[in-house]
């Protein structure tokens, strides 16, 4: 037992403890949202969430555990406590997460560990085989700056750049809160290849490829990665750059697990576009932050502004359960987004983002919102939370 006064502790803008009282909090909230926008069905039985103990892939966790009362296998990477230091968010969401999961009766396993590595995807398969069944769904959403290649032993680390030409924009800096202007260099070859071989579909089908071979796809299973578009001025550092190459990549590879999965299991593979929220990847892109701040206080003008797991309760509730087809494409991803991307909601966007200065970031955009929903992803500043009170830090699931 270790019960201490958890106060945030930061480098730079970056968060470096965490609050285990405050990710239990969150996670709650999300449950509750989740109880109150869907009503328990069936249809999948058995889920595996590659990247589950924060953003998108936590709050498909939640929906697809307390939307259907699937059992879920989470695989994330977090830093358990250590001599009094606390975990990581991700670590203590996970907690939570298997508090909740067992009042519920909803049987839940988790391994922490590198999701790259054949160690963690061997430790999946002995546990599904173990203890759940083949799957029903499996959702990949890794956001990782690095990936050690397990065939090669080669360290691809990935970079937020934009390709062939530098991109010049405003910006945030996040540390003096000045608005500012930035031009990020072109990524070179070898940069974009990197950033592929992290953020691209390679993992993702030896992940899919691994589990049918060991027959733990059941009949009809789906497979789901995340991507994301935006609007044009992002383009430039998103999908025309490196990590949009590589989610070009990852669309591939799901044109490719389509065809397998369709063929030997009737089985899907899609894409699921989403939007822009606030979560520790997202953060660290560059122009995001500020694009994040205007966008949250443009959509909630709209009525529309969502956090994951909104977006999440729509992808379970309305197109995996309901199969709802107007939320797919042309190209038949499930669009998430059309909120963040409808015309009005950008030209408002557009119209504040020439305007926007250091003197008026507060007043114009939801900067202040902004700097709330990233304290709160590390569970701090969250309501509900007395934070003057000893919280126990040595969690464990
Ligand atoms: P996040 O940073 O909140 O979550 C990343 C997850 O990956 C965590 O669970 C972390 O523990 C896990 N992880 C990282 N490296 C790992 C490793 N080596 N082994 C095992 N687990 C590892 O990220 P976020 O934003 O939720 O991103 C998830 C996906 O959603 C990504 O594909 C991202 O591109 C996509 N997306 C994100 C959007 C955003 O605005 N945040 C918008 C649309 C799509």
């Amino acid at each position: 037992m270790s019960q201490q006064i958890i106060q945030q502790r930061k480098r730079g803008f970056i968060c470096v403890n965490a609050h285990s009282e405050g990710c239990r909090h969150n996670v709650e909230k999300q449950i509750t949202q989740v109880r109150q926008a869907m009503t328990p069905s069936g249809g999948i039985k058995n889920a595996l969430i590659l990247g589950a103990s924060t953003g998108y892939g936590l709050a498909s966790r939640i929906a697809a555990a307390w939307g259907f009362g699937a059992a879920t296998l989470g695989v994330f990477y977090e830093r358990p406590p250590k001599d009094g230091f606390t975990a990581t968010a991700g670590y203590y969401n996970t907690v939570a997460f298997h508090e909740a999961a067992r009042r519920e009766g909803l049987l839940a396993a988790s391994l922490n560990g590198d999701a790259f590595s054949d160690e963690v995807k061997r430790q999946a398969v002995e546990t599904l085989r173990r203890s759940f069944g083949p799957l029903d769904l499996l959702i990949y959403s890794l956001a990782s700056p690095r990936r050690v290649h397990p065939r090669t032993a080669t360290i691809h680390d990935s970079v937020l750049k934009p390709i062939g030409e530098s991109f010049t924009s405003k910006t945030v800096d996040l540390k003096s809160e000045k608005v500012v202007e930035v031009t990020i260099p072109p990524a070179n070859e070898k940069e974009i290849a990197d950033t592929v071989a992290v953020m691209g579909g390679e993992d993702w089908r030896g992940w899919v490829e691994m589990l049918m071979a060991e027959g733990l796809l059941a009949p009809g299973v789906r497979v789901l990665a995340y991507s994301y578009i935006g609007p044009h001025l992002t383009w430039p550092i998103y999908r025309d750059g490196t990590i949009g190459r590589a989610k070009q990549d990852l669309e591939q590879t799901a044109r490719d697990l389509h065809q397998k999965l369709s063929r030997r299991l009737g089985g899907a593979a899609l894409m699921s576009v989403n939007k822009a929220v606030v979560t520790q990847a997202s953060v660290a892109i560059p122009v995001v932050p500020l694009y994040l701040s205007v966008l949250s206080r443009v959509m909630s003008q709209h009525n529309t502004h969502e956090a994951p797991i909104g977006q999440a309760i729509r992808l379970f509730r309305d197109a995996l359960c309901s199969g709802d087809r107007r939320l797919l494409d042309a190209e038949g991803r499930i669009r998430l987004d059309t909120f963040e991307l409808d015309p009005q909601v950008q030209a408002a966007i557009g119209r504040i983002w020439l305007a926007v200065s250091s003197e008026n970031l507060y007043e114009l955009t939801d900067f202040a919102g902004f700097k709330l929903a990233f304290d709160n992803l590390f569970g701090f500043n969250v309501d509900g939370v007395d934070y003057s009170a000893p919280t126990e830090t040595d969690l464990h699931w």
